[in-house]
């Protein structure tokens, strides 16, 4: 062989080996996943052929053309065929014989791709890890040109773990549009999330028409505008403009629903009652148990003093369960609700109901005699038993964050456990039904790391953190735990942008813990898919959190000095550190061991890199502050 042609001969076997090792990146993880040879190539002639005139199979074929043929150029046109023919993606529903619900298998060979479900919902999924297989490129908005389409060879069996996946977002503290409801829905979609809970109702906003009750919109979608930080927002002046807020017509909730069903989402509504309910009661003031009260939105103002032995409320915000009229009002919203979402379940809310008002409430107090209730979690109780008989009447099933267990809960009802674990345990151990969201866990509106580095929040949930989640607790019946939620609450969040800088990437790992099978967690390996999801969402422009590449501060005394420990969750990060107030590069000193910050600094300057590239964010630290933090 001449030494010319050897020299490419090994070009291409080691292109090859590199080509076959190289690790592909599927969040969340398949439950199993073969490399194999070759590798296939989209074309200018590559057809979308599918094997019947489904209904669903048509749809999830023309949103696979429609994603593909934006940034490729290619045409990607739908074809129906009897026979399928090699270099073509073949889609087919398969009848139901392999009975694996929303599972799929996915093949990729030279000659073609062969993606197959029972259901819509497993080709949709199945879609989503062609499209991730395909490379970074294909999450642009714009045509690419110049570029190889290629796909690596894999066979992939895969369906998910739980069939509650999902992700909650608060529109009421801060209202989203409809074309934003539905960008987030877009990116929900392509980690296989199958649950979108509106949170629709609160104190600062009613966010859908309800035709029989137009005050709800008129009045209850709209506040005096702020944008500062919440709960330091200064009270409304008399006749202050109420110019923030805005709801979302039936119509439009209809196509909401509809977009949101053609990629197998469900919209779950939430309606909070009978606490979180100034919108309704700046709109209708008599459904209250304090009608002297003057109502209005709340515009992000305290309304309560929170103490370890239970809130104060400063305002009453609830709905009176004393007040016949509030059963007439939930059963005129609950009609139309019904009507408009095809989801199995509404949410009721009844967390952080504030009972202040209603100990000494002569409506209350009379109707405890009348119904034999012995406190105040007993007559909330009450109220939500009856909410649950007028959703029965509708069809519906209940379900609420875990406060619905004091007093005792309608045995049907599900309970979504939020103040950790431990409401979902004693739920599933009365035989409920369970959906996990612990606040510990999973709460997007947390910080992501240290906190002089991230915007305004309560709390802290690091992304190793959220990856660690396990939805089942010990000693629990898996059957009774439907699966998990993320929650996106806004009160701090006032654009679409910062929504998307809190949920990703921890939405990628919610989206493991409820997908995956449990024995694949690796945190190592997630993050390497992580930082090649990253690569994706620069292309897409999506928003997303660096915080796993900053440290943790540790700091303790030595002496009458300051020692400052830093733990990093992610490996292979350098630590570069200044004390005169510039700013580190990585020709700065290195963290190796905890620091000895010297007498008379001011603040501690650092960042992260990796193989000379900034990883993290410039964390400025003051001295006095990691003084405050030591116990
Ligand atoms: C909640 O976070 N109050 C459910």
């Amino acid at each position: 062989m001449k030494p010319i042609i050897l020299f490419q001969v090994l070009v291409l076997l080691v292109s090859n080996c590199y080509s076959q090792k190289a690790p592909v990146s599927i969040i969340p993880q398949p439950v199993s996943l073969e490399t194999t040879a070759g590798k296939f190539r989209l074309g200018q002639n590559t057809v979308i052929q599918i094997n019947s005139d489904n209904d669903e199979l048509r749809r999830v074929a023309a949103y696979l053309s429609a994603k593909l043929s934006g940034p490729t150029g290619y045409l990607m046109p739908v074809k129906i065929v009897k026979l399928f023919s090699k270099n073509n993606i073949h889609l087919t529903l398969s009848g139901g014989n392999k009975g694996i619900k929303e599972g799929y298998e996915l093949n990729v060979t030279a000659s073609g791709v062969s993606l197959t479900a029972d259901s819509g919902a497993g080709l949709f999924y199945g879609v989503q890890t062609l499209i991730q297989l395909l490379p970074a490129e294909i999450e642009s908005k714009k045509k690419i040109s110049n570029l190889s389409w290629t796909i690596p060879g894999v066979k992939i069996k895969d369906y998910p773990r739980f069939g509650w996946r999902g992700i909650l977002f608060d529109v009421t503290r801060h209202f989203f549009s409809k074309k934003e409801v539905k960008d987030f829905i877009d990116h929900m979609a392509k980690y296989k999330f199958n649950l979108l809970h509106l949170h629709l109702s609160d104190d600062q906003g009613w966010r859908l028409q309800i035709k029989s009750l137009p005050k709800l919109t008129e009045v209850g979608a709209w506040r005096p505008e702020r944008k500062g930080k919440w709960n330091n927002t200064g009270k409304p002046s008399a006749n202050e403009p109420k110019s923030y807020g805005g709801f979302y017509t039936q119509d439009d909730m209809l196509e909401i629903i509809k977009y949101a069903g053609d990629r197998f989402i469900t919209i779950l509504p939430e309606f909070d009652v009978p606490g979180h309910s100034l919108a309704a009661l700046a709109s209708y003031p008599s459904l209250s148990c304090t009608t002297d009260s003057t109502y209005a939105v709340n515009v992000g103002e305290t309304i309560a003093n929170w103490h370890s032995d239970g809130p104060i409320a400063l305002l009453d915000n609830t709905l009176c369960p004393a007040n016949e009229q509030v059963y007439t009002f939930l059963e005129t919203v609950f009609t139309e609700v019904a009507a408009l979402f095809p989801a199995e379940y509404i949410h009721i809310g009844g967390d952080e109901c504030l009972k202040t008002f209603w100990k000494n409430n002569p409506a209350i107090l009379a109707l405890m005699k009348r119904e034999g209730l012995k406190d105040m979690d007993e007559v909330q109780s009450y109220f939500i038993k009856r909410v649950a008989n007028i959703l029965k009447s509708k069809g519906k099933k209940l379900v609420g964050w875990d406060e619905i267990l004091e007093g005792g809960l309608p045995p049907e009802a599900t309970v979504m456990s939020w103040r950790g674990m431990k409401g979902g345990i004693q739920a599933a151990n009365a035989g409920h039904q369970v959906v996990m969201s612990p606040e510990d866990f999973v709460y997007c509106d947390k910080n992501q790391g240290e906190w002089t580095a991230e915007p305004a929040s309560s709390g802290m949930v690091r992304l190793k953190k959220t990856y660690s989640f396990e939805p089942v607790p010990n000693g629990i019946d898996e059957k009774l735990i439907l699966g998990a939620q993320g929650n996106l609450w806004t009160e701090q969040i006032q654009n679409m942008r910062a929504a998307q800088y809190m949920l990703w990437p921890r939405g990628l790992a919610i989206a493991e813990c409820v997908w995956s099978p449990k024995k694949s967690k690796n945190w190592p390996d997630f993050v390497r898919r992580v930082e090649h999801e990253f690569t994706r969402m620069d292309i897409g422009e999506i928003k997303y959190a660096k915080s796993m590449y900053d440290p943790m501060f540790r700091p303790a005394m030595e002496g009458d000095l300051v020692k400052l420990t830093l733990d990093t969750e992610v490996s292979n990060l350098k630590v570069h550190y200044s004390y005169d107030g510039s700013f580190p590069d990585n020709y700065y000193p290195e963290y190796t061991r905890p620091l000895i910050i010297p007498k008379d600094v001011n603040d501690v300057i650092l960042v992260t890199y990796r193989n000379g590239k900034q990883m993290g964010k410039l964390i400025k630290m003051p001295v006095a502050e990691l003084r405050t933090r030591i116990k």
